[in-house]
C-alpha cells in the first residue's frame, strides 16, 4: 500500500503512522524525522535545514524532492509506505507523481487528518518526544510511565524547539497557505479520505484502518481486481 498522511501539525499523523508501522508492517517515511536526524548528525542537509525548521518555515522544495526520491528508491519502500509530512506544497505533490511514475508505482490513498487549530495548539503544547527513536508522548493524553523517560527504550524525552507557542502559530499559517491546496489537489483526484482526528488515539486508528481498507478495495475494483 502506498499511502500519504496529510494534515496540520499536531494532527496525530506521526502517532498513527507509527502504530500502522508496528501493527501492519507498512514503513513510515517521515520527512520531519529525517530532517531532525540530519540536524543532530550535523550533515550538510541538517545544517541547511536547521534555520528553516527552527523558524517553522518549509525547507525548499528542491531539497525535499531530492530527499524523498532517494528514500523511495530504497528496498524497504518497494512494498509500500506511509509518507508522513510529504508532500506539503503543490510542486512537491506534482514531483511525487513523477518519482512514483518513473518506478511504475501509484498512490492508493491519501488520508487527511482533520483537526481544529485549537486542538493543534493544545496537543503540541504538551508533546514530548524520545531522543533515541522519536517515540511520541503527551503530558496529559499519552503520558510516559516514568516522567521524562521513554517507555520503549528508556531514553530521555525532550520538547521540540519548533513546538514553542509562537512557532506553532507560524507553522499553522504556513500550513494553511502552502499545504491546504495539496488537500484539494488530492480531493480532485478522488484519492482523499478524510479522518476526524479529534478523538481518542485507538478510535482514530480503527477509523483510519477502515478507511485505508475501503480505499484499497475501491482501487482494486476500479482496476477490475
Ligand atoms: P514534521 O515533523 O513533519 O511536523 P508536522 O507536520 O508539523 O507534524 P507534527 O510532527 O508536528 O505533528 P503530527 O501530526 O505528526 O502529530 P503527533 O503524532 O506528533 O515537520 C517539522 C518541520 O520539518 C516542518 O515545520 C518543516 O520545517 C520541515 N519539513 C518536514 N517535511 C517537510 C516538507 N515536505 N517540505 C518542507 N519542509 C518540511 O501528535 C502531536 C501530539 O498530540 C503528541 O504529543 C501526541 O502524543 C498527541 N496526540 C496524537 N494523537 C492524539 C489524540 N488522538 N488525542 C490526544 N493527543 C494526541
Amino acid at each position: 500500500m502506498n499511502l500519504i498522511f496529510l494534515g496540520p501539525l499536531g494532527a496525530g499523523k506521526g502517532t498513527q503512522a507509527r502504530l500502522l508501522q508496528e501493527r501492519e508492517g507498512i514503513p513510515q517515511i517521515s520527512t520531519g524525522d529525517m530532517l531532525r536526524a540530519a540536524m543532530v548528525a550535523e550533515t550538510p542537509l541538517g545544517q541547511q535545514a536547521k534555520a528553516y525548521v527552527d523558524r517553522g518555515e518549509l525547507v525548499p522544495d528542491d531539497v525535499m524532492i531530492g530527499l524523498i526520491a532517494e528514500r523511495l528508491a530504497q528496498p524497504d519502500a518497494q512494498r509500500g509506505f506511509v509518507l508522513d509530512g510529504f508532500p506539503r506544497t503543490l510542486p512537491q505533490a506534482k514531483a511525487l507523481d513523477e518519482v512514483l511514475a518513473e518506478s511504475g508505482r501509484t498512490l492508493d490513498a491519501v488520508l487527511y487528518f482533520r483537526v481544529s487549530d485549537e486542538t493543534v495548539v493544545r496537543r503540541l503544547g504538551g508533546r514530548w518526544v524520545c531522543r533515541k527513536n522519536g517515540h511520541i508522548y503527551h503530558l496529559e493524553y499519552r503520558p510516559p510511565k516514568v516522567s521524562g523517560r521513554c517507555d520503549v527504550d528508556g531514553s530521555e524525552l525532550f520538547q521540540r524547539p519548533d513546538d514553542r507557542a509562537e512557532t506553532v502559530r507560524h507553522r499553522l499559517d504556513v500550513y494553511h497557505r502552502e499545504t491546504e491546496p495539496v488537500v484539494e489537489f488530492y480531493r480532485a483526484r478522488g484519492l482523499l479520505a478524510t479522518i476526524d482526528a479529534e478523538g481518542e488515539v485507538e478510535d482514530i486508528y480503527r477509523t483510519l484502518l477502515g478507511a485505508i481498507r475501503a480505499r484499497v478495495k475501491l482501487g482494486a475494483q476500479a482496476q477490475g481486481g
